[in-house]
């Protein structure tokens, strides 16, 4: 379809001449245009691409009355930035824990119990709802009035893509609701492919010389985020609807009843839902879902189960990206065997020497292995795992496949090697690589001079959950680091000054720079916890970040506390260990990442280019934002972690220890020494009646203060 347009100078063409190969120019950009934005399959590089709407502008602008005026014209014009809009969820998209066998499942339901302070027998009493794990992508539907005014991804758990257009086509989701309704609500639910569905829509691909779907989960999703919704609408998406993402009236008590709720709205509800009560029950239908897996329509990887009384599910709240109150009980993972070819050692963002096996590819549970995990130089010797073994392989969910040892050899063909020897230097930059006494991991001790540290810590930088920049993945911060245009991450924000050079690169033209340049300068607003995620700080996760943000609100304010922090004792160091969920190794990873000079002097750099949204707890609009209270004394209607969580959702810090700063003061039995010194320095006190009461009053139920 693509040929190279021809170079007469459009001056010299009459104006047949002209006609003709703008049409020809039309037809052959509303081709690209399709392949990229619709296929998601670009068949030709961006400077190729640029290179056939030049020539059309070109020629359109010597011979104006030239210009096709049908729609094949219109093909031409503007490309639509970014396929869809985005939209920030009202109350976070979240995913579930996972267990595997009974004894993980008890040890969800005992924490549960724990946290609510449930003694044993009670906890035997808890219900729950089991529901099949549709294996397709979760949406939130949003009604206003009863009226569905949009649906969106998870995207990030915050922010989704508005793909209203094409939910609009399946025939599952109602267009309106039948009374009566809440004002407004978001209702959470999976979209899916039939296996059969499936099997088909990869055989109209065949045929049409089109990519396959690598499972029907791909496909649901590839077919969800079509521009044309028209496409959308002939690949046949179903949906079950499972979860309640935000309501601005309370609904129901228990979530058997909103399910009911659901049905009688119009919405699939999976068939095989059930109450269950103990683990025992919990087993059997997992049982029974298990056997019946194969023969179900659609894919799904496990049960989830929730706690049935949404009073609970309120207490128990959130844990990171997770509730307290359901779990999903995956099925087994899938396993093959296959060839070992090479171990290739990898450096990661904090220099952790990493084994990586490279494998003859192979097929587990319908997705194509060529890589696995070998963990680290123990696991290796433990397993004797060798170049030229054949081995086990098992892949569970979306996790890196897993290398569990060797399997008997399949094939004489390829020798097995000797042991493999873990290299005691970097293969990067040839620094030593040590092992501290009691750690697993070997780590380069190159730090910054290690171009492979550097690399991957710039690629973290940009990765999803921190600057996400569009257009800067793993491959262009490589090409770029290679050539020498970006060494640390304010480099980035500095692209735009090496502009014209990076047009001529093989694979860019001036539209894609442009949008690369857009994207970056876009992103120049940033939240604090992306920021602080993005840092690539040692034991920092995305949750760790939140936390911290939530917790000093200003970048400027996080750093000044964290370099005080550097003195063991200080007021800044016990209040980084009060906040929950920071540990004191994640603490001293904090000092020692502020204690290096370039760290603080990246820091400085992109202070400088950036704008840093605070994250005060007030932005989270809580009763007690920004206020910091201690619990003292035996609470009797509650545990310490539930108070804490419930404190925490307000918008409270929660500190251990009673000084000035202290804001409040909740006082259970026997309160002693805290009770006194808040008497003392005046802080205002409450009793545990008293804080039932006020939390009481305002409805602390809302998950979106928690992450
Ligand atoms: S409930 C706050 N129920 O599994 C809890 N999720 O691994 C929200 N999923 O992101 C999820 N079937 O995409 C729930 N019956 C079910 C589900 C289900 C599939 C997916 C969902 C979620 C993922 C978590």
């Amino acid at each position: 379809m693509t040929q190279t347009p021809a170079q007469t100078d459009p001056t010299e063409l009459d104006t047949e001449t002209a006609r003709a190969e703008l049409t020809q120019l039309a037809a052959q950009i509303a081709h690209h245009n399709e392949a990229y934005y619709r296929e998601a399959a670009p068949e030709i590089t961006d400077a190729q691409y640029d290179a056939l709407r030049r020539r059309y502008e070109s020629i359109a602008a010597a011979h104006p009355q030239a210009v096709p005026a049908e729609s094949a014209a219109q093909a031409v014009g503007a490309a639509p930035d970014s396929a869809f809009g985005k939209h920030l969820h009202l109350v976070p998209m979240l995913s579930l824990d996972n267990v595997f066998d009974r004894a993980e499942f008890e040890a969800f339901v005992s924490r549960a119990a724990r946290f609510l302070g449930l003694d044993g027998e009670a906890a035997q009493e808890l219900v729950f709802i089991a529901e099949p794990k549709i294996d397709g992508l979760s949406i939130s539907l949003t009604y206003e009035n009863g009226v569905f005014t949009r649906g969106t991804t998870r995207g990030d758990g915050a922010e989704g893509e508005d793909v209203t257009a094409n939910l609009r086509t399946l025939r599952d989701i109602p267009a309106r609701l039948p009374e009566p309704y809440p004002a407004l609500i978001e209702i959470r639910g999976e979209v899916f492919l039939s296996k059969e569905d499936f099997l088909s829509l990869n055989t109209a691909q065949e045929a049409a010389n089109k990519r396959l779907f690598a499972n029907p989960r791909n496909a649901a999703a590839g077919s969800l985020r079509q521009l044309d919704p028209t496409v959308t609408a002939s690949r046949p998406l179903s949906l079950f609807a499972y979860a309640l993402g935000y309501s601005s009236e309370p609904l129901d008590t228990s979530h058997w009843a909103y399910l009911q709720r659901l049905k009688n709205w119009g919405f699939p509800v999976n068939p095989l839902s059930e109450q269950v009560k103990g683990a025992a029950e919990a087993e059997s239908v997992f049982e029974r879902i298990s056997q019946n897996r194969a023969l179900l329509a659609y894919d799904i990887d496990g049960v989830v189960y929730k706690i049935d009384d949404t009073t609970l599910q309120t207490r128990l709240g959130f844990a990171g990206r997770a509730p307290r109150w359901a779990t999903a009980w995956k099925f087994p993972a899938e396993q093959a065997t296959t060839l070992l070819r090479d171990i290739e050692i990898q450096v990661g963002r904090t220099g952790a020497l990493t084994p990586v096996a490279h494998l003859e590819p192979v097929n587990v549970g319908g997705v194509l292995v060529t890589r696995a995990s070998l963990h680290n130089e123990d696991e290796i010797t433990r397993k004797d795992v060798r170049v030229g073994d054949t081995v086990f392989i098992q892949r569970a969910g979306d996790v890196i496949p897993q290398i569990l040892g060797v399997a008997p050899p399949v094939s004489q063909t390829f020798e097995r090697q000797a042991p493999f020897v873990f290299p005691d230097h970097c293969p990067a930059c040839g620094a030593l690589a040590i092992r501290p006494e009691g750690e697993a991991i070997r780590r380069c001790t190159g730090g910054l001079t290690c171009p492979a540290q550097v690399v991957e810590r710039l690629i973290h930088f940009v990765s999803r959950q921190a600057f996400d920049i569009e257009g800067l993945g793993e491959r262009s911060i490589r090409e770029f680091h290679e050539a020498g245009l970006i060494s640390t991450p304010v480099d980035i924000f500095h692209l735009h000054t090496h502009a014209a050079e990076l047009t001529r690169r093989d694979g860019w033209g001036e539209q894609s720079v442009a949008n690369l340049l857009r994207a970056i300068e876009e992103r120049q607003h940033i939240t604090l916890s992306r920021f602080i995620y993005a840092l690539g700080i040692r034991r920092v996760g995305e949750s760790n970040a939140r936390l911290l943000a939530r917790h000093y609100g200003s970048c400027t304010n996080w750093i000044t506390q964290m370099r005080a922090a550097a003195l063991i004792g200080s007021d800044e160091r016990l209040e980084l260990g009060s906040i929950t969920g920071i540990g004191s190794a994640i603490a001293e990873e904090l000092v020692a990442f502020m204690a290096e000079a370039h760290n603080l002097e990246t820091l400085n750099a992109l202070q400088a280019v950036l704008s840093i949204a605070d994250e005060s707890p007030q932005t989270s609009g809580g009763a007690l934002a920004g206020k910091t209270i201690v619990f003292t004394g035996t609470l009797l209607t509650m545990t310490r972690p539930e108070a804490k969580a419930t404190a925490e959702r307000m918008g409270a810090k929660v500190s251990d220890t009673v000084s000035r700063k202290t804001d409040l003061v909740i006082t259970g039995e026997k309160a002693g020494s805290k009770a006194r010194k808040a008497a003392e320095l005046g802080i205002e006190t409450m009793d545990e009646t008293e804080w039932n009461a006020f939390c009481a009053s305002q409805g602390t139920g809302t998950p979106s203060a928690e992450i």
